[in-house]
């Protein structure tokens, strides 16, 4: 196969969802059609429960997990699709985010029961603020939930994108009976089946008898409304609109019973994008280029604590990557070779000798690269959508143990890397900060900088409402206000300024003096 007909097979995408509406039960059920598993229950969820909060050996039993189910590569009818996971619980959004900046499109579920929730809006932003095509899932349809135009409505309005539905949902909970294929113009009824793929009963015509014998005169009277009423309110498919993440196809059923996948995944490997150019701060970079570029998204320690190594993950975004090769890395400065680059075939990990655009590869990493960091063939290029978000929580960090002072400095140094959290450094009083999306956080720092680096850091209470990266019309307002707040500002890990803003009252106070400058709540504007 030659070097376009292999980007254009591949489909990178991730599922995201809120905790608990079926992302981990739907990626499973993917995987088993790929025939990558064949029984259910072979991909572990990695989501740390609830109960988890103090309970470090779930952690870190749950880090094993995340680096085997980090990508799941699978071939469906002659399309490589690579899924990428991402951490369900909301402590780690912030990794969300990362892995969301290597995907190419993304499935959002939503438990049909529950509707929109906090998480999914909050990723929904993102995806939005990249244009990312999105396709929605309705799961839990074989439960008791809300009417289907209900949520369509819903998404639009949460999610503040359009929707097409190309399935629907007769009925839910116990009244559930199957889901017509508007795409295929098809009818498949329900029968549950947790463990195998099974095949709905089909109906070809709906106007047809048939249909009444199957669900009842009453629900086939409804389905025919439903979709007239459909094809009235809502467009059909048009994939531009899809491809430009103005609107997402909408598909309904149950990841439990396997139903209602395999028409979402039909479409998804129709529709959804393979590998699209990627913007850098110099110019776009084209997936059929001839030279190799990536950049690494996710950083993963290892997991035995005598050796600190780790694994970073790359996207490779134009040209062949090949193993045992000389590729610059862009921030060092320096040239390196992987000797054991690894890809994630159907949860299998095993060393690659070359990798396509829209691939990921893991790469062994004694500790030189952060996230963002850029792979080429000599080429300086920085990719760009590679953001931080204002943290939500922040702390001082400070030294327990004066005798491990070094060990502490490298740990936060490497931890940060990775992206665990956030640091900044206060330039008034040269104090580190430590920002997280959620207290959880916290607790890893300490735990991991402990176990792995031997060192033992204190924590202290410090009152700040968000980070703030600032972009300047004007140098000399700039550093007037650097003056005056020099208080409250830091660098963070790029050697960027960011003001921290005590308070919401404090933030608008210097917006209102200083009308030049505008305060950013990520780093990419
Ligand atoms: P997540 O990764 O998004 O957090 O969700 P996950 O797939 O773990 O699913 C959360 C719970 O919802 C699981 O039950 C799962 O079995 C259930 N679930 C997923 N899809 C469906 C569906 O289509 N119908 C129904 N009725 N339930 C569904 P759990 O009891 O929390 O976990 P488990 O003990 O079954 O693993």
């Amino acid at each position: 196969m030659g070097f376009k007909e292999e980007i254009a097979r591949r489909r990178t995408f991730g599922i995201v969802s809120h905790p608990d509406a079926g992302k981990t039960t739907l990626t499973e059920k993917l995987l088993l059609f790929g025939g990558a598993i064949h029984v259910a229950g072979a991909v572990k969820s990695n989501k740390i429960k609830k109960t988890a909060t103090s309970d470090f050996m779930e952690i870190e039993r749950q880090r094993g997990i995340s680096v085997a189910t980090s990508v799941m590569g699978f071939e469906y009818e002659g399309v490589k699709i690579n899924i990428l996971d991402t951490p369900g619980h909301q402590d780690f959004a912030e990794d969300t985010f990362r892995v969301l900046t290597a995907c190419d499109s993304v499935i959002i579920v939503i438990d049909s029961a529950k509707g929109v929730e906090a998480q999914t809006r909050r990723l929904m932003e993102v995806c939005r603020m990249r244009r990312t095509p999105v396709i929605v899932f309705m799961n839990k349809l074989d439960r008791p939930g809300m009417d289907a135009f209900d949520l369509l409505d819903e998404v639009e309005r949460e999610l503040k994108i359009g929707v097409t539905p190309l399935s629907w949902p007769i009925g839910n909970g116990d009244q559930f009976k199957g889901i017509y294929n508007i795409h295929r113009e098809n009818l498949q009824l329900y029968s549950a089946s947790i463990q195998t793929i099974t095949e709905g009963v089909e109906i070809g015509d709906i106007a047809g008898r048939e249909l009444d014998e199957r669900v009842g005169e009453r629900a086939a009277g409804k389905l025919r409304e439903d979709l007239e009423l459909i094809r009235e309110v809502y467009p059909g498919l048009e994939r531009e609109e899809y491809l430009a993440g103005r609107v997402a196809p909408v598909f309904f059923g149950s990841a439990l019973n396997n139903f209602g996948i395999r028409e979402m995944l039909d479409c998804f490997v129709e529709i959804a994008p393979s590998p699209l150019p990627r913007e850098t701060e110099e110019r776009m970079v084209y997936p059929d280029e001839e030279k190799f570029t990536g950049f690494v998204f996710k950083i993963h320690a290892n997991m035995d604590p005598n050796h600190r190594d780790r694994i970073a993950f790359v996207k490779v975004c134009s040209g062949r990557f090949l193993r045992n090769t000389n590729y610059y890395h862009v921030g060092l400065g320096k040239t390196l070779k992987f000797s054991t680059p690894t890809a994630f075939m159907a949860s299998k990990k095993s060393i690659i000798d070359e990798a396509y655009p829209g691939d990921i590869v893991g790469l062994h990493d004694t500790g030189n690269f952060k996230i963002g960091d850029t792979l080429t063939e000599g080429e300086k290029l920085h990719f760009k959508g590679i953001p931080s978000f204002s943290p939500e929580l922040f702390k001082y960090i400070e030294n327990a143990d004066p005798m491990k002072s070094k060990q502490l400095a490298k740990g936060i140094d490497q931890l940060m890397d990775e992206g665990v959290a956030q640091l900044f450094v206060n330039q008034f009083n040269g104090r580190k900060i430590i920002g997280t999306v959620g207290a959880l956080q916290f607790e890893v720092i300490e735990y991991r900088l402990l176990h792995e680096y031997g060192a033992a850091c204190r924590w202290e209470p410090i009152n700040l409402y968000k980070a703030c990266w600032i972009e300047a019309q004007d140098a000399a307002e700039l550093e007037d206000f650097k003056l005056h707040k020099a208080q409250y500002m830091a660098k963070d890990k790029w050697g960027r300024d960011v003001f921290l803003a005590e308070s919401q009252y404090m933030l608008q106070m210097a917006q209102g003096n200083y009308k030049g400058l505008t305060f950013h709540f990520t780093s990419e504007f």
